[in-house]
């Protein structure tokens, strides 16, 4: 990127603008689309005029700009972060500042690799127990894949936070879950912005989030009381957790607002990761077989360990290639406070910056033939050869994903257990839609069918 002195930055064209008409055609179709389609016809900056301007950023430079070396300059005070902060409160995700900081500095640990391994045991439990009720299934019965996969996920992440704890309030909280995470997506969740306005979708939210506050609030309680108890699970360790400057630890409130965040932030997005996987090995045979060879041979029809993942290098790789054409997180947004030039534009202070991870993952720049599901890009040799922001599925810089490490152990142990044990057939003739909720799932669920292999 050229150096510009701040004087020159006002004298900078603005970057081209997307026609208006063209603009909301594209929206109407689906936001993952319409930015990619913009990327491929109008470049790398574009400016996207609706209700607000939205400057869409598709270059790996500029995305290492905007989220590692120019950070706390790009913050997340837009709407959308907003609109979620309802339910999240000032959890990880939703937080900014100094008190982003002091809560990532302190949770960091309970995600280190050393500490992950230890859910190796709840993951494969989870995957077994699922395993079982597909055993159990009539030949030919359809099997809602999306829906096993979100229960799976559910589970594992419940059950790292809470222990078996979770168990008797985990169906309500299932409920509970899958109504909030709809919220973003209906025009009402803009209203909840303005609690005190008396309407019905308002007082329904606040009895739904009061609902799940008072589980959270009950389990962590009841944790308290019962003092140290060394089980090795989230709370226990965020509980332990102090900081380092003060040797405070979290507050009631405060601990709430990150396990909700954790369980909405670990739970679709690993779900969606499974299910687009499967979709792409059921366009594509040859991998699939490819993969389930490796599978059987490294293990022998028994689970996975973290200690395996090392000698299955193809199942990593086609799982990196599933989230890099259907990123579980579509894209991000971020708020700009200082004018900025990018590629020769000027990007104003206070501009609203989407960065898509969907358009990234397909630049035609970065991406040879890249629509097509080949895990072969992601073979080790060739990966140094590649921009290390052209592949952020987990974005990148002090906010990536905390979680990064556990939902590839995960999506890992979950693959590699039930691809030894079941074939997943797509039910011939049923369209799948993507649709970009917070994750990029589809449309109207994925039909299946399993059979013993
Ligand atoms: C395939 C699965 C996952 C994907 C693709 C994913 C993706 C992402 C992305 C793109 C972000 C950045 C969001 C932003 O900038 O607004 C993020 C942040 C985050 N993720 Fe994940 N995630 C996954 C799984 C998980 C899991 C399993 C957990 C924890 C149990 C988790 C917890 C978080 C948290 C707490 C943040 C906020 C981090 C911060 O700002 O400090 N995620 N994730």
């Amino acid at each position: 990127m050229s150096v510009v002195q701040p004087s020159q930055l006002s004298e900078l064209p603005l970057p081209p603008a997307v026609p208006l008409l063209e603009g909301y055609r594209l929206l109407r179709r689906s936001p993952p689309e319409a930015l990619l389609h913009i990327a491929r016809q109008y470049g790398d900056v574009v400016r996207w005029r609706g209700v607000q301007t939205i400057y869409c950023l598709n270059n790996p430079e500029y995305v290492r700009q905007v989220l590692t070396q120019s950070w706390p300059r790009y913050s997340k005070d837009t709407i959308d972060y907003r609109v979620v902060g309802r339910t999240l409160g000032k959890g990880l995700v939703t937080n900014d500042g100094p008190d982003w900081a002091k809560q990532r500095r302190l949770m960091q640990p309970v995600f280190a690799n050393r500490a992950i391994d230890k859910f190796d045991a709840v993951i494969n439990d989870m995957t077994t127990q699922l395993a079982e009720s597909w055993a159990g299934k009539r030949s030919g019965e359809t099997v809602w894949l999306d829906r096993d996969m979100s229960r799976v996920t559910f589970q594992v992440v419940s059950r790292t936070l809470f222990g078996a704890d979770i168990d008797d309030a985990a169906d309500e909280m299932t409920e509970i879950l899958d109504i909030v995470n709809q919220h973003p997506l209906r025009i009402t969740s803009l209203l909840t912005l303005y609690p005190w306005l008396p309407l019905p979708s308002n007082q329904r939210f606040a009895r739904i989030k009061a609902r799940l506050d008072a589980i959270v609030d009950g389990l962590v309680d009841q944790r308290r009381a019962q003092g140290e108890q060394g089980r090795g699970d989230i709370v226990d360790r965020l509980l332990a957790a102090r900081d380092a400057d003060t040797g405070e630890g979290m507050s009631r409130e405060q601990m709430r607002d990150e396990l909700i965040t954790l369980l909405l932030a670990g739970h679709e997005t690993s779900a969606t990761a499974l299910v687009w996987t499967y979709h792409l090995l059921g366009q594509h045979p040859d991998i699939e077989a490819r993969l389930v060879e490796e599978l059987q041979r490294e293990l022998g029809g028994r689970a996975a360990q973290s200690a395996d993942l090392p000698r299955l290098p193809y199942l990593k790789q086609v799982v990196q290639e599933s989230m890099r054409l259907y990123p579980p997180v579509w894209g991000i947004a971020r708020r700009a406070h200082e004018d900025a030039e990018f590629g020769g534009y000027r990007v104003p202070a206070g501009a609203y910056i989407s960065l898509s991870m969907y358009a990234l993952h397909r630049h035609p720049d970065y991406w040879p033939d890249a629509d097509k599901f080949d895990p072969e890009r992601f073979d080790p040799k060739r990966n140094e050869q590649r921009h290390s922001y052209c592949y952020i599925p987990f974005s990148a810089g002090p906010r990536a994903c905390i979680g990064a490490s556990m939902a590839m152990l995960e999506i890992q142990l979950v693959l590699a257990q039930l691809l030894q044990r079941f074939r997943v057939t797509p039910v011939p003739g049923f369209k799948v839609v993507p649709q970009a909720v917070v994750t990029f799932k589809t449309r109207a669920g994925m039909p299946v069918t399993i059979s013993p292999r």
